[in-house]
């Protein structure tokens, strides 16, 4: 068993689809570890996406990850990483497969509904950033 972040970005959640994002991963078959509604200052932003520093987008990314709230849930399952990137679809959401979240939900590349870790290395730095081990409920 696998588990991965899943951020439910601020445009999601303005659009009060949080719910649907949450019942779409459940209805895949993954168990929700933890689950909170938070909202980041700038600062916590950038430092959630720090490895993006140097982009060019990572300005205009930390100051839309903290225009609002966001919805940050652990998920766990068999390949959670791998399979949530494929249930969230291609970053840029003209560019995702039909049926995916980003094309569901999505407005455009900055703004694309959902966040989920890429790797295990990613997930170790960003599961930690938002939960204690004590909110982690198998
Ligand atoms: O989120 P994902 O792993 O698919 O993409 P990323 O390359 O790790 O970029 C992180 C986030 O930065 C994206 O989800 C977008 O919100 C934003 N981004 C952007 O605003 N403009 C780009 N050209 C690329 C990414
Ligand atoms: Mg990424």
């Amino acid at each position: 068993m696998e588990k991965t972040l899943v951020l439910v970005k601020p445009d999601a959640v303005r659009k009060n689809v949080a719910g649907k994002i949450i019942s779409r991963f459940e209805d895949e078959g993954f168990k929700v570890v933890a689950l909170k509604k938070v909202k980041l200052s700038k600062e916590e932003a950038g430092r959630f996406y720090m490895v993006h520093k140097d982009r060019p987008f990572y300005d205009e990314l930390c100051e839309f990850m903290s225009s609002g709230p966001i919805v940050a849930m652990v998920l766990e399952g068999e390949n959670a990483i791998s399979r949530v990137r494929q249930i969230m679809g291609a970053t840029d959401p003209s560019k995702a497969e039909e049926g995916t979240l980003r094309k569901l939900y999505g407005s455009n590349i900055g703004e694309n509904a959902v966040h989920g870790s890429d790797s295990p290395e990613s997930a170790a730095y960003e599961i930690p950033f938002f939960f204690s081990g004590l909110e982690l409920v198998g």
